[in-house]
């Protein structure tokens, strides 16, 4: 099959994607729509026999089969031995689910209705702090606990009405100081955000947190949340059960907004918003498990994508959120997409034959016009661009604004693709009164090559349905590249060796440990460091 497509590749060869407009109903034929969210992908050069080699890779690598055993709560992370059931968390009254003999969606049901309790108690103000109602929420978490509520809590501003939320993760004490500085301990709810409750990153910002509220509050335990698998050393850390809200192993970390890591999200918006976020999440579902490859939004966009990494060799693609508000939604994918697929070796542990996924990466529209763009229209490298806008904002009085933004976000794809030739390049010189040789060493400059894919995402406006139908289409493309590439998308053992090497590196730094086993780099590094230190 990927003979088949590098084939058609080739074939396609300086074919431009423009022409493949002669037929009428391309854009229509290259485009998936699912309850108000539109996909067109036929600003590419997927062609029709490309695109029925795409489906047929997708249907004989087992997307189908895989996608039932996922929702069915098969063990389809096969590396840990566990389900992948996300999906369970935004369908909370769907049916009964069997993960090892027993039905998880009761509990599913009942962490949701211990969230909104709290959260409407902290929005209302029946929650108190020592100091009385609670002004501000601090979410210590890192990855998959910290970048899809941070994501979302800013998408959806225009929903915020509870209390301010702020997001902590990074271990540079500059994080948690710059954050804290201001708040009222008094007044603040700290919501400790790791599945694992072990990550060194938030296990030391959380103690931070604690040591600045005890100086202030008597009983700083009564003030911190703790979303996490791991009961235990939640309880441990001092938290009460009651503030405790568990998850289980078949939630992987990049997946987990939906569950009892979405709280601050949910504190900000309103349960009856946040429920509309699942909502839309399980509209996504349910598209997903139910349309034909062909017709299937997560599919053709992972099977686009597919043919851009894979096939033609792009080494990257860009995600581009014509709203300001989506700036997170880049950093969320990063991790959602390269955590997932970036892999060396398939599911029995052999080498890939493939690329794994590519490097994901991306800052909203309009911004990156006036940043790295130049690259993307005139560079040498191909950058396949996913745009997304919505069709009206939220501030009608700046209609105007958003006007631009959109004309902006529809330009951009048109002039990837069309780009402009030398000819209108030198006509262009001519009109700015250069002749002979600098007006073609002029119009050299000016040449747009085009023909640059790009897919976009589009809607009416950013709701929290919509944002849900956003985030499980990406979830499910990811799944649907890792399911061809016969990748484990849900395991991540790739940041293990990072971590340990940092704590030996703490000893070492410290002096506690030996120097001497490290390469004459590290060596210099470490050396550095401790001089400075020593000042
Ligand atoms: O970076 C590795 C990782 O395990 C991510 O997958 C996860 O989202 C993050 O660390 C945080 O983990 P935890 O929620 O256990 O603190």
């Amino acid at each position: 099959m990927w003979d088949v497509l590098k084939d058609r590749r080739e074939a396609l060869e300086g074919k431009d994607i423009l022409s493949l407009f002669d037929r009428a109903d391309r854009a229509a034929a290259y485009s998936v729509e699912t309850d108000g969210v539109l996909l067109d992908y036929s600003k590419t050069l997927i062609d029709d026999a490309a695109c029925s080699a795409l489906v047929d890779l997708a249907r004989s690598s087992g997307v189908e089969e895989r996608r039932a055993a996922m929702f069915a709560g098969k063990p389809i992370n096969e590396t840990e031995g566990r389900a992948v059931l996300h999906t369970a968390l935004r369908n909370p009254d769907g049916p009964a689910i069997e993960v090892e003999g027993e039905d998880i969606m009761s509990g599913v049901r009942d962490t949701l209705a211990r969230m909104r309790s709290l959260a409407e108690e902290v929005r209302s103000g029946r929650f108190e702090g020592a100091g009385g109602t609670i002004e501000d929420v601090v979410n210590i978490g890192i990855g998959g606990s910290h970048l899809g509520p941070e994501m979302g809590t800013r998408a959806l501003g225009p929903y915020h009405d509870g209390p301010r939320c702020h997001f902590v993760s990074n271990v540079d004490g500059a994080d948690i100081h710059d954050t804290l500085s201001g708040l009222d301990p008094a007044r603040t709810l700290v919501i400790v955000a790791s599945k694992t409750f072990t990550t060194i990153e938030t296990m030391t910002n959380a103690r931070t947190a604690h040591d600045w509220m005890a100086k202030a509050v008597a009983e700083p335990g009564a003030q911190f949340v703790a979303l996490s698998s791991a009961t235990e050393k939640a309880a441990e850390f001092g938290i009460a059960p009651e503030r405790v809200f568990a998850f289980g192993d078949w939630v992987g970390g990049r997946y987990s907004m939906w569950g009892p890591i979405g709280l601050a999200l949910m504190i900000a918006i309103g349960p009856d918003d946040f429920d509309d976020f699942l909502r839309g999440g399980a509209a996504m579902d349910a598209h997903f498990r139910a349309a034909p490859l062909a017709g299937n939004m997560p599919v053709m966009l992972a099977l686009t994508g597919i043919w851009h990494h894979q096939v033609c060799g792009y080494p990257t693609r860009a995600v581009l959120p014509y709203d300001q508000r989506l700036a997170r939604l880049p950093a969320y994918l990063q991790q959602l997409e390269m955590e997932s697929n970036g892999k060396r070796v398939t599911m029995t542990g052999a080498p890939l034959s493939t690329q794994s996924g590519p490097v994901v990466w991306g800052a909203p529209g309009t911004n990156g016009q006036h940043a790295f763009y130049q690259l993307i229209h005139q560079g040498t490298q191909i950058v396949p661009c996913e745009f997304m806008v919505a069709a009206r904002g939220h501030e009608p009085d700046l209609a105007h604004h958003h006007a631009l933004l959109a004309a902006n976000c529809l330009a951009q794809s048109e002039a990837l693709m069309r780009g402009r030739g030398l000819d209108a390049a030198r006509a262009l010189m001519a009109q700015a009164g250069h002749e002979g040789e600098e007006r073609e060493r002029q119009a050299r400059h000016r040449v747009f090559p085009g023909n640059r894919p790009s897919t976009t995402l589009i809607y009416d406006l950013l709701t929290p349905f919509r944002l849900g139908q956003i985030v499980a289409l990406y979830e499910h493309r990811v799944f649907v590249e890792g399911v061809i590439l016969g990748i484990n998308s849900f395991d991540q053992w790739g940041v293990e060796l990072g971590k340990e090497l940092a704590g030996t590196m703490a000893d070492v730094l410290s002096g506690d440990a030996p120097l001497d086993a490290k390469d004459g780099s590290t060596r210099q590094l470490v050396t550095f460091v401790q001089s400075q230190r020593g000042r």
